[in-house]
């Protein structure tokens, strides 16, 4: 089990006894020994650049609280920290975690203590509803069920007048010679997004199959395709 810290810059668990159906119960290879491994067997996963469409999409918003699920190895909850956000950076990998408050770590204090790491499997963790003014979800590749329900507990968690930025593998990568998993079942449209939020509390700001510069397998130039859906919270009205 992992270690129960609390400090910031440090890693939170809070797994102990609440597992209901999670990515290991649905299927073993998505769970947390897979991501744990997948960790392991590399020095760094990603660029340690914050994701393009989080760049494009929260450069605009004035800095509070936001929600990082699925963090990986840090790189966007460095990035909003950086301008001010106070960033819950969620993973079911404990190496990813470790990562990401080791990069805080090296950003400097200011931006450490702004990052709460929290150990959580997304497939089956609440988060506390109506609490962050950004919520964002880069690549969470997951089969249609548990996605959809884990999608919706995170709209549940925006804030009123908040924005949930929700970006994935589009399914028309699997069309092209880049590297992807062959299971169209983990791929999703911005449209598939959009059919879980109920239109009369959210107004769709961005619905996009956006085009992106990627390398194939063969290390030829291409061209790939992220579902980007951003939406705002409406405010309760009176
Ligand atoms: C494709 S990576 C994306 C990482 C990061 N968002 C980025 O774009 O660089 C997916 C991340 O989600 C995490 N993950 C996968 N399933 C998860 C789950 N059920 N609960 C929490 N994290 C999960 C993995 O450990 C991994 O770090």
């Amino acid at each position: 089990m992992f270690p129960m810290r609390c400090a910031h810059g440090q890693v939170r668990s809070r797994r102990a006894s609440r597992r209901a159906r999670t990515n290991d119960d649905v299927d073993g290879y998505f769970g947390e020994a897979f991501w744990n491994e997948r960790y392991r067997a590399h020095g760094a996963v990603w660029s340690g650049e914050p994701n393009p469409q989080l760049v494009s999409e929260a450069s605009d918003l004035a800095p509070a609280a936001a929600l990082d699920a699925g963090c990986g190895e840090g790189a966007d909850a460095i990035w909003l920290a950086e301008r001010g956000w106070r960033v819950t950076a969620v993973d079911v990998s404990t190496v990813a975690l470790e990562r990401g408050a080791a990069a805080a770590a090296k950003a400097g204090d200011g931006v450490a203590r702004r990052i709460e790491w929290l150990h959580e499997n997304l497939t089956s963790w609440t988060p506390p509803e109506s609490s962050y003014d950004l919520v964002s979800a880069q690549f969470m590749q997951l089969p249609r069920e548990p996605r959809d329900a884990m999608f919706r507990r995170l709209a549940a968690a925006v804030a009123p007048g908040g924005t949930l930025l929700v970006v994935g593998h589009h399914p028309s990568d699997l069309q092209t010679a880049v590297r992807r998993p062959p299971l169209p079942e983990l791929f999703f449209t911005a449209e598939d997004v959009v059919a879980l939020l109920d239109p009369d509390d959210w107004k769709i700001v961005v619905s996009a199959a956006r085009p992106r510069g990627a390398t194939d397998a063969g290390g030829r130039p291409a061209t790939i395709h992220d579902a980007v859906v951003r939406a705002q919270r409406l405010r309760a009205r009176r």
